[in-house]
């Protein structure tokens, strides 16, 4: 079963106002004829930017995370409701970022992912484990619990908006990525435990790869039968580095 690739970008904390003109004015002419999926993530404040820097391209904009309330007292939080009111297509929910620093737990992370899918935005999932984990041989073991209690309630419907990112922790921002083989046989594994125990329709899911993907190694990783993408942090802020990722990804499509 062939399915489509995707190229997303995490900008996380990064990307001034003048670095995300220059990203647009570098942005390859060729973005109309990519078959990928592709987009971006910005700083929240950057949303609106994007969407209007975007609007007659097929690039999706997404956010970095979301509230897992729709609005009321949460002082500093971003109701997924003005996302998707905003425009936004995606958001990241469940980065190893925000489960590290924001101690964000696996019931707030299933809140998330059940609003965000309720008010229509795709939503980007992030499982991985920590190198300590794979080095106990607990890999498994890591992901499973991710999947089953960050998307536990959900039906086959509210599953077909979910994009699973498999990012092992130990790879991001670390120029360490998983070797082809690696990724595969991880990816390999979720998609059987998608099939035999969540209510996800597997042979549609797409599952990304996420951890240091750059230009060098895109083609190693998505040429792989269950590695349907990559969700690319540092090497997606540089519109040359972007523009050859899509580039690939589409070759691949
Ligand atoms: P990286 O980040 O590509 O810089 O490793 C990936 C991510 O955190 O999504």
């Amino acid at each position: 079963m062939s399915r489509i690739k995707y190229v997303y970008g995490n900008w996380k904390m990064n990307q001034g106002l003048k670095e995300i003109e220059t990203f647009f004015e570098e942005l390859s002419e060729n973005q109309k004829d990519w078959k990928c999926v592709f987009g971006i993530a910005p700083q929240f404040l950057h949303l609106p930017k994007l969407l209007n820097s975007t609007q007659n391209m097929n690039v999706k904009v997404g956010a970095q995370n979301c509230s897992h309330k729709e609005s009321g007292a949460f002082t500093g939080d971003i109701s997924p409701a003005s996302l998707k009111e905003l425009g936004c297509d995606f958001v990241i929910i469940g980065h190893s970022e925000r489960r590290a620093f924001f101690k964000e737990s696996h019931e707030v992370i299933n809140e998330k992912t059940k609003l965000a899918l309720s008010l229509g935005l795709e939503v980007v999932f992030c499982i991985g484990e920590t190198l300590e984990q794979r080095e106990a041989g607990k890999v498994e073991e890591v992901l499973k619990e991710q999947i089953t209690k960050g998307l536990e309630g959900l039906s086959a419907k509210d599953l077909e908006n979910v994009v699973i990112a498999y990012e092992p922790v130990w790879a991001i921002g670390t120029g360490v990525t998983a070797t082809p083989e690696q990724a595969e046989e991880t990816h390999a594994m979720i998609r059987s435990f998608l099939d035999s125990e969540t209510a996800f329709e597997a042979t549609t899911t797409s599952i990304l790869y996420g951890g240091s993907v750059k230009p060098s190694n895109v083609e190693g990783l998505l040429s792989n039968e269950n590695i349907d993408g990559a969700l690319v942090g540092g090497a997606s802020l540089k519109a040359k580095d972007f523009n050859a990722l899509c580039e690939e990804a589409s070759k691949l499509s």
